[in-house]
């Protein structure tokens, strides 16, 4: 569901450019060309990745592509990728002789020192990939002055930003990764030049050492963001409700923030929600009634284990039947298991193990024809296993552990031929039939 940049930047210069390597009708402008070899002299190149760089064609070089109809260089593409070895080096200023430049990717290799301040004036440029580039040290502020820029990618694990007011100088930007750069000096103020940025739909602040109050905005600016990534920050404050204005989200992720507070029962209305993953923010709380009692409309993944979700599951849960992958392990939940879950007929994942659920199975679960993984245990389920269970084909995985099961286990269990780990272990289960190849420890 990610956008794939890469693949956007081809469509968005295709026809106007031409890749090096292939037949060359255009010819290489002289300046440019210098600028080019003066480039490759700075660099460590012990591979010979660019021992195709002579010549006096320089749009016939890897890694360069020009527009077709007047030979300008449009494309500096370098990075390290498989089978090849990483550039090394300095990147010397002539790169910035290069005026018509869209597209620069650098990413996975080994350069040094600080990200170059010269990169600020080339202000064509849409694509500006410097992810695990080896720069160091502070993010030049002046890279806002790339106001036709679409994609900034500047992960790293040595960088950092004291403050983000020039990201609201980016203002074509539709997708922004600082995943690892060093944020804590930006406190709470991350998100108000963020929210400058009306095309903005991917943003992965992921491991960027966020912390502190998320300020309130006046205004949701933000009527692009698909997918936004906040996971393995430390927050230590409340998720603020305007998050569920963001009506165009897909994707959130904010596993591991230390969000304190109240999960907004809004995302539940969210019309193009698609994926929600709040787990391990073990101070976030919810009553699962009120959560699941809303629509979830197109919910597919939602994953809100080691979380503080108490109360009973919602007979309304059957009615989210988008759903692929549900996890809401070890939480506080108690009350049954509603019957209407059988309804969830998309479900391949269902993980409700170290809770305090009671009651028993309900027969509806063998309707969950998809279901590949149902984790139950350390709960208080009662009763007996139901036979339908027999009929869930795609299962691998039955964990129903530490509960009060009784009866014997039903002989339909030897009819799940893809079963590889099955586990009825500490219940009250007295012998019945057991298919020769599960090991079932401790069967009581
Ligand atoms: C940047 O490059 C890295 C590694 O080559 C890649 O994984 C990532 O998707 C690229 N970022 C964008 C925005 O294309
Ligand atoms: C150059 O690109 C344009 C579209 O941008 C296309 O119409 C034209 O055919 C291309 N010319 C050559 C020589 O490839
Ligand atoms: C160039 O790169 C190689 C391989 O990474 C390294 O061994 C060598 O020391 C580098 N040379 C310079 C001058 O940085
Ligand atoms: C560069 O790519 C090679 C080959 O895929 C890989 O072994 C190496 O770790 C990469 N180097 C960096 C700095 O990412
Ligand atoms: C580029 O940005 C710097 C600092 O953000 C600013 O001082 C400068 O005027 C800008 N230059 C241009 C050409 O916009
Ligand atoms: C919303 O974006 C516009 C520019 O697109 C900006 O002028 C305005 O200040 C932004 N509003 C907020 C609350 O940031
Ligand atoms: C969020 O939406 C609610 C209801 O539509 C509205 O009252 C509130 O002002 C909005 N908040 C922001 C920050 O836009
Ligand atoms: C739940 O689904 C039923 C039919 O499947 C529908 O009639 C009902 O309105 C739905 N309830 C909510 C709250 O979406
Ligand atoms: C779960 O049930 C056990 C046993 O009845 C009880 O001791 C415990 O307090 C309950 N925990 C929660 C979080 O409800
Ligand atoms: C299993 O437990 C239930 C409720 O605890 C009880 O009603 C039923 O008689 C028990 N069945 C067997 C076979 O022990």
């Amino acid at each position: 569901m990610e956008t794939f940049p890469f693949l956007w930047i081809i469509c968005l210069l295709s026809g106007e450019l031409i890749w090096g390597g292939f037949a060359q009708l255009v010819h290489c402008n002289a300046a440019e060309r210098e600028a080019l070899l003066d480039l490759k002299m700075g660099l460590n190149d012990s591979w010979n990745r660019l021992s195709s760089w002579h010549g006096t064609n320089c749009c016939q070089w890897s890694g360069i592509a020009c527009d077709n109809t007047t030979g300008a260089v449009l494309a500096v593409d370098l990075p390290n990728s498989s089978g090849r070895q990483p550039l090394g080096g300095e990147i010397r200023p002539s790169l910035a002789k290069l005026k018509s430049l869209k597209y620069l990717d650098l990413s996975g290799n080994k350069f040094s020192g600080k990200i170059p301040h010269f990169f600020s004036s080339l202000e064509n440029l849409q694509y500006l990939n410097l992810s695990f580039a080896g720069f160091s040290g502070a993010i030049p502020p002046n890279l806002g002055n790339l106001s036709s820029l679409q994609f900034l990618d500047v992960s790293s694990f040595s960088s950092n930003v004291d403050n983000l007011e020039w990201v609201s100088g980016l203002v074509s930007l539709k997708y922004l990764n600082m995943y690892s750069v060093d944020l804590s000096k930006v406190g709470g103020e991350w998100i108000e030049p963020l929210n400058k940025l009306p095309l903005l739909s991917e943003l992965h602040l992921e491991f960027c050492v966020l912390s502190g109050f998320i300020y309130s905005i006046s205004s949701v600016n933000f009527t692009s963001l698909k997918v936004l990534k906040l996971r393995d920050n430390s927050f230590k404050a409340n998720l603020p409700n305007w998050f569920v204005n963001i009506s165009s989200l897909v994707s959130v992720d904010i596993r591991n923030g230390m969000l304190t507070g109240r999960i907004p029962l809004g995302f539940g209305e969210l019309p193009n929600l698609q994926s929600l993953k709040l787990n391990y923010n073990v101070e976030l709380s919810a009553s699962c009634f009120q959560l699941f009692s809303r629509s979830w409309k197109k919910i597919q993944v939602l994953d809100l284990s080691i979380t503080e979700l108490h109360g009973r599951l919602p007979a309304l849960l059957g009615n989210m039947t988008s759903l692929i992958q549900f996890d809401l392990h070890f939480n506080y939940i108690e009350g049954g298991i509603p019957s209407s879950i059988g309804k969830l007929s998309n479900l391949q994942y269902i993980d409700l193990s170290l809770n305090n659920l009671t009651g028993s199975l309900p027969d509806s679960i063998g309707q969950l024809k998809n279901l590949v993984e149902l984790r139950l245990n350390n709960n208080l389920l009662q009763g007996s296993i139901p036979s339908s269970i027999g009929n869930l084909q795609r299962l691998t995985t039955l964990t129903l552990a530490s509960n009060k099961l009784n009866g014997t286990l039903p002989d339909s269990i030897g009819l799940l031929s893809e079963l590889s780990s099955l586990d009825v272990s500490l219940n009250k289960l007295t012998d019945g039939f057991m298919p020769s190849r599960y090991v079932l420890p401790f069967l009581a």
